[in-house]
């Protein structure tokens, strides 16, 4: 009987944990988020990073886009051309070498 009660209140204890963990995450999504990468290939993106994180760096990239779009550029009209999702922004094989011209 001890021996559940002690038990139960591990369980308990390893809840709370997980739940305050889960709530600091939350708050923490409110705030300017820096950017994930930390080693850049490109000057603008990493200058854009450190100066406004994820925010400034969209801003970046929306910009590169609209030019893309302005010159018929298909590889660099998309986000999702050079980005295998839009919450870690992993590059796509080509990401590199697409983003280049706009940003050399
Ligand atoms: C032509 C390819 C290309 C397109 C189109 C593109 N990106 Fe990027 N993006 C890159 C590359 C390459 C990097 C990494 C640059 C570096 O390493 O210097 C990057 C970096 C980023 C980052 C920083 C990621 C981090 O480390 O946190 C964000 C945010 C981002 N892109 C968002 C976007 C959004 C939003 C769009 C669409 C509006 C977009 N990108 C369109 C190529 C592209």
């Amino acid at each position: 009987m001890r021996r559940l009660l002690i038990q139960s209140s591990v369980l308990a204890f390893a809840v709370a944990l997980i739940v305050s963990v889960f709530a600091l995450s939350s708050a923490e999504a409110k705030d300017p988020k820096p950017c994930i990468s930390k080693s850049f290939k490109y000057k603008k993106v990493e200058a854009a990073c450190k100066e406004g994180g994820q925010k400034a760096a969209k801003k970046l990239m929306k910009a590169i886009v609209k030019q893309a779009k302005a010159k018929g550029d298909k590889n660099a009209s998309e986000c999702l051309g050079c980005h295998e999702d839009l919450k870690k922004y992993k590059n796509t094989a080509n990401a590199v070498k697409w983003l280049k011209p706009y940003v050399e």
